[in-house]
């Protein structure tokens, strides 16, 4: 069959692409629908066989290309002559690929039809969430005093920062409290508005919750409510802006702005002016994923968040697990309920949320279930728990980090992810998108942005203080694979099966020789990363096979 380069190029591919657009822009449904990610599995699928033809046919065109050149300027006889067979192959080869794109055709042609059954909301971004989901999340400083928390160094840390005589003389300084989801910057922040110390020395202290919605006129009406005790409804902007220039003069004041994640200056700047008119020694406290957004506000202290220890999980952990039994009838949990801890790798909601889902288990057997079960890697996503809340920060990347954010889940948990190398393997696989010659220097700061959103940790530097190299928390690792799904897989080199059919990118464990890997059994692999010891290659080797 003869086949046209136009059938290649414009009909499928187009549409393939058309309605992945299309689904970026139903983003919740893409991640928390199992039925839509399955679908969007398919459709990727073929994506990838569209863009395999297409190279065939690519390297076909080119080889003849480079026959007809040889035959025309004489360099050698022309191969058909000697060798027949070799021109059938080439039919051959046009009939195969004739053939595929049939195939592929047909199978593209349903993908509308399948795609009417889901419903999809165009626009239902994260952006345009319910207010339900804002209520949620709502904040407020009031803590339960008959709970249990942890924290006393960072909580001590923070009090000094608030109260100490350092810039008292600024109308305001700004305290920011920086950390991935649920390691508990807003419980710090109740915890140090209920301190005593802090409440002797503020004349009022003030509860915002910000939510990715920075709504400047929400949160003056706010602050001029707590301070002055009137509301100010129906008002324009400027006369807020003016009302609450004058109350914030009043008094000293310590104003929270819990879970901020607007990184734009100018924003803040329309609030910052009126608040530059409070009375000297007024504090704001500001918590964030994001180190940017601190920076933005120009914040001068940063407190970096870090992960509890394992006494302080423990402590946590037999709190919410144990709570109303009798010790000498958990003791035979205790070891299994360490594991789980461990499993929890220092986050506090993950603590939590796993402590209160074993309290109603009593036997051993059920919490060696939990211990064991999919709940670390979120294969069914549910509504309650912490995926919800770790999400967020997914949703919230822009669009061009979100494919280099989840190439990360391709490589082994707690490994050393070295700048320039994940730069060259985005490069390599066309997610660093520029027409600029700079495509480097864009994939570091694309890697030092996702840095700043708490996505990455650990960060080390060289001699002139320039980061190139991070890890990634078991968490949020988790995460990337959950929304990226069964594309990418990490095997130990000894499994029969290495690995599924639907994996494009594969790293493989190697724990002994390297000249026994196993032919790999995916057709569309791009790409394959090897960890093992030094004798394979210095930590890691790469092949790329497009
Ligand atoms: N110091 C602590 N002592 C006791 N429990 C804690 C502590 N910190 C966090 N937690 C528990 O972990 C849960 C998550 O904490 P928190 O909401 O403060 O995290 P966060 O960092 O503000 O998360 P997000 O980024 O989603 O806003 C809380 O509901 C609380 O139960
Ligand atoms: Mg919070």
């Amino acid at each position: 069959m003869a086949v046209k380069k136009e059938n290649m190029e414009n009909a499928p591919v187009s549409i393939v692409l058309k309605e992945l657009y299309d689904l970026a822009k139903d983003e919740r449904q893409q991640v928390t629908k199992k039925a839509v990610r399955d679908w969007l599995a398919k459709l990727k699928e073929v994506a990838y066989e569209v863009e395999d033809i297409l190279d065939e046919w690519r390297t076909d065109a080119f080889r003849s290309q480079r026959d007809k050149d040889d035959i025309h300027f004489g360099k050698k006889v022309h191969p058909y002559l000697l060798f027949p067979c070799i021109c059938f192959k080439k039919v051959e080869s046009r009939h195969d690929t004739g053939h595929k794109i049939r195939e592929i055709t047909e199978r593209l042609n349903k993908i509308p039809i399948e795609k009417s059954a889901f419903n999809f909301n165009e626009g239902n971004t994260w952006e345009g969430k319910s207010s339900s989901d804002i209520e949620q999340r709502q904040t407020g400083s009031l803590i339960d005093k008959t709970k249990i928390f942890v924290r006393d160094q960072d909580k001590e840390s923070i009090v000094n920062e608030l109260v100490c005589a350092n810039g008292q003389e600024k109308p305001f300084s700004i305290v920011s409290i920086v950390g991935m989801g649920g390691l508990g910057k807003t419980t710090l922040t109740k915890l140090v508005c209920n301190d005593e110390r802090v409440i002797k020395h503020f004349k009022k202290i003030i509860w915002v919750y910000v939510s990715d919605r920075f709504d400047l006129n929400q949160i003056a009406k706010k602050i001029i409510l707590s301070m002055s005790g009137s509301s100010c409804e129906n008002l324009d902007f400027d006369t807020l802006q003016h009302s609450l220039h004058e109350v914030v003069g009043k008094m000293q004041f310590l104003l929270v702005l819990d879970d901020v994640w607007n990184e734009n200056h100018s924003e803040w700047e329309k609030l910052k002016v009126p608040l530059n008119g409070a009375a000297q020694g007024s504090r704001i406290v500001v918590t964030t994923r994001s180190r940017k957004v601190a920076e933005v506000m120009e914040a001068t202290h940063i407190h970096n968040l870090g992960i509890l220890s394992n006494l302080d999980c423990w402590k946590l952990f037999t709190y919410e697990a144990f709570k109303g039994r009798e010790e000498e009838k958990y003791q035979e949990l205790t070891e299994v309920g360490m594991e789980i801890v461990h499993k929890c790798k220092g986050v506090p909601l993950a603590v939590v949320t796993v402590g209160s889902l074993l309290r109603h288990e009593k036997k051993k057997l059920d919490w060696k279930f939990i211990l064991e079960s999919e709940i670390w890697e979120w294969k069914t996503p549910k509504d309650e728990g912490m995926l919800p809340s770790l999400l967020l920060s997914y949703y919230k990347l822009p669009l061009h980090l979100k494919p280099c954010f989840l190439f990360c889940s391709v490589f082994p948990k707690d490994h050393n992810i070295k700048k320039d190398e994940l730069v060259k393997l985005w490069m390599a696989h066309g997610i660093i998108k520029s027409e600029r010659a700079e495509i480097e220097e864009i994939g570091e700061k694309y890697f030092d942005d996702l840095l700043t959103r708490s996505l990455f940790q650990d960060a080390q530097e060289d001699d002139s203080g320039n980061i190139i190299q991070c890890k990634m928390h078991d968490l949020v690792h988790n995460l990337a694979k959950f929304v990226t799904s069964s594309a990418y897989c990490i095997k130990e080199i000894g499994n029969s099966n290495l690995c599924s059919d639907s994996s494009h990118h594969l790293s493989l464990l190697v724990n002994y020789d390297a000249s026994i890997i196993p032919s790999l059994m995916c057709k569309r692999l791009r790409t394959l990363l090897l960890f093992g010891p030094s004798r394979i290659k210095e930590g890691m080797t790469v092949y790329s096979i497009i």
